[in-house]
């Protein structure tokens, strides 16, 4: 099931490790996108409850980046923690295998949430390792019934190889653009929305940074 309709195809990355700073950012913003990810930088300095300030203040849907990667019964207390706090949706690293992803999917049935399956990471030394095991991972999460994808922007021709493993039915969230080098209306060929991060929080002006964003995906 396809749980959230992105508003402006951008979720906003906050990793900032200071809440007011990142609260500050979410009032600025908040009238251009209606979907944010908490990583651990925010999480680990101002703890699980923070989300909850997110949650109470803007009308966002949050997506939990813990990139989930343990044995099943750890996976499982991490997903009802997370969910518990307030999280809409947790992103779930595929390599550690199907036990280990359907108990983070057993948890989100029992809060109603979803989960996002991790498959090819954006960074350079994802290649290393991740990437020759990616299309399995995509392959299993078809296999598993989710919908929901995290695929990188950096590599079109994954991000597209990607896209045909799990169909068009599913939701792919996509990272990698700006910073990481790349193209917001190339990656939104083959994903549904755009995670980004500090080419918004790190700019001078994130309103028009994120205003010449829109404008490019037009
Ligand atoms: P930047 O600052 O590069 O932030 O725009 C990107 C955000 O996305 C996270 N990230 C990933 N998350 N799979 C993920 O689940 C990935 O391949 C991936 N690459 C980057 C990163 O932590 C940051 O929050």
């Amino acid at each position: 099931m396809i749980i959230m309709e992105v508003e402006n195809n951008i979720i906003l990355a906050m990793d900032q490790m200071n809440v007011i700073e990142a609260y500050d950012l979410c009032e600025t913003l908040s009238k251009y996108i209606n979907t944010i990810k908490i990583g651990y930088p925010l999480t680990l300095s101002e703890g699980l409850e923070s989300i909850n300030v997110f949650k109470e203040n803007f009308d966002f849907k949050i997506i939990c980046d813990y990139k989930v990667a343990d044995i099943p019964e750890t996976n499982s207390k991490i997903a009802k923690l997370t969910f518990e706090a307030g999280a809409d949706s947790l992103i779930v690293h595929g390599f550690v295998g199907s036990d280990s992803v359907e108990a983070c999917i057993n948890q989100a049935k029992v809060y109603d949430k979803e989960i996002f399956l991790l498959t090819e990471m954006s960074h350079p030394g994802a290649k290393m390792f991740l990437q020759n095991v990616a299309d399995e991972i995509a392959k299993m999460g078809v296999d598993l019934g989710i919908k929901n994808y995290v695929a990188p922007s950096t590599r079109i021709a994954r991000l597209s190889t990607i896209r045909n493993i799990v169909g068009d039915d599913s939701f792919i969230i996509s990272p990698g653009v700006g910073t990481q080098g790349g193209d917001p209306k190339e990656t939104l060929k083959y994903a549904d929305a755009l995670i980004i991060g500090r080419s918004i929080y790190e700019s001078k002006d994130p309103e028009l940074a994120i205003k010449e964003i829109i404008e490019s995906i037009k």
